[in-house]
Parts: C-alpha cells; structure tokens; sequence
C-alpha cells in the first residue's frame, strides 16, 4: 500500500507573518493526521519560522526549488545543505514555473535531483506536458522524455526516495483539471515507464502524485483512482481551510 503524499505548494505568496498564521492554522486543522503524509512548501524567506512553527506535528517542511553545490559562489541560489539546516526533509524539483520561466532543463533537474538524494532530501520530481503538445497528441511522448532525462542514473535503490508530480501545464492555474481518467491514464503510463526502468517493485512503492487545480471538491474522485497517490496543491493550499479539507478527502 503506498501512503497518500498531499502537498502545498505555496509558490511565490506569502510574508513570514501570513506564512506563519497560515502554519498554526493547519497545525490545528490537521497537524496530528498520520493517515496522509502533508507536507508545506512555504517561499525560502519563510522556511524557517514556519519549520519552528510546525515541530512536533505530522506535518512535513519542503523547499520549492535548490541548487545542485552545496556552497560556494552561486549568487541568488540555495543549497540542499542550507535546506537541511532550517529544517526542510522534502524538496520540489523542475516544476513547470522553473522550467517555463528559468528554462530549466532535464539535464540541469537530474543534477539537482542526484544533489537532493545525496544530502538526504526527499526529492518530488515534476513532469506534464503543455496544451499544445496535449493537443498534438505528445503528451506521453514529453512526460516519457521528462522522465527519462530527470531520472537518468538514479540507482533503483535511491528512486523509492522520490515521489513523482504529474502536473499537466494546461490544468495549473487554470481551474480546469484533468479529469481523473486523464489523471489516471497518465499515471498508468508513469508506473510503465518506471517498471521498465526500476523494476516492478520500484513501480509499485514510488508514489505519483497529481498537480493541476486540485480543490476539496474534486480530490475525492483523483485520488480513487489507483495510480494517483496524492495531491501537489497550489491556489487551494493557500487558505489552510481548504488545503485541510483537501487532506481530509477520505473523511467526507
Ligand atoms: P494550482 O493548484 O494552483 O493549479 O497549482 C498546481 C501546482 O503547480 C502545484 O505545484
């Protein structure tokens, strides 16, 4: 059984006041739940003060993005180790914001991702496919090809660490998710690839989770779905009532 992973990614919102407000709300709401593994990915200048904020909860502390060193002259950047001292465990990696607006590369992901696994972190790895491509019909083509390139020469031992994001670029932001067949669908086709990569055991631990407008009301149908094993949140993540509404989908 592959425990649900649900996230928050809070992306580029949030003062460390509103940061941390929103941290002792979910502490309350949902800091004890050990049925879901949640995890918050505040902005980097409130990793600190929310990780203090949730000690002693269930809930886990993630970074939005890293560096590959772990120091030295890389003006504007953070490493894993830094991560690890305010007390980050998990970080995202090549989220489509990242690679659409700092063109970043599969090459560039791989490093970051072997960087992460190195230092300890527990790494989410995006992939999905833009509209366009959808719509010619690339879909898998593209996530194939992402998942290839960010996932090249990892041992089958380090990728259980990781968990997969598929978050389709039309649906995120956009109000308009995938339906949980689309979801579904491409999530099948995620665990193929990693099956013929890592191996069956591999395919059957690692968790995919879905990204793409994901609100209380529809958590419910994604995550009946087989292949779907948890939730990468952005817009609704923002207000702890509806992130806690989402983590407790399985309760309504
Ligand atoms: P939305 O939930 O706002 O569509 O964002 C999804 C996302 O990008 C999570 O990483």
């Amino acid at each position: 059984m592959r425990k649900p992973i649900i996230g928050g990614n809070w992306k580029m919102n949030k003062t460390v006041d509103e940061a941390v407000r929103e941290a002792q709300d979910l502490k309350l709401e949902i800091g004890q739940i050990k049925s879901v593994e949640v995890v918050v990915f505040p902005p980097f200048t409130a990793l600190e003060s929310v990780g203090k904020v949730l000690r002693g909860t269930e809930i886990g502390l993630g970074a939005q993005n890293m560096f590959w060193e772990e120091k030295g002259a890389y003006t504007g950047e953070v490493s894993p180790l830094m991560l690890l001292d305010v007390g980050c465990r998990y970080v995202i990696l090549g989220h489509s914001e990242r690679r659409g607006y700092f063109n970043e590369s599969d090459e560039e992901i791989n490093k970051k991702l072997k960087s992460a696994l190195r230092s300890g972190l527990f790494p989410l790895v995006c992939v999905g496919e833009k509209l366009g491509e959808r719509k010619d019909g690339k879909a898998k083509q593209v996530v194939e090809n992402q998942l290839r390139g960010c996932l090249r020469g990892i041992s089958a031992q380090d990728i259980e660490r990781i968990v997969i994001a598929y978050e389709p670029v039309w649906a995120i932001g956009t109000g308009e998710t995938a339906t949980p067949e689309q979801a579904q669908d491409m999530h099948y086709f995620i665990r193929e690839i990693l099956r013929e990569l890592f191996g069956e055991k591999v395919a059957q631990v690692i968790r995919i989770q879905y990204g793409g407008s994901v609100k209380p009301e529809n958590i419910k149908d994604l995550m009946s779905k087989e292949d779907i094993d948890g939730a990468l949140v952005g817009g609704a993540s923002l207000k702890a009532k509806s992130f806690a509404q989402i983590v407790r989908y399985g309760e309504s």
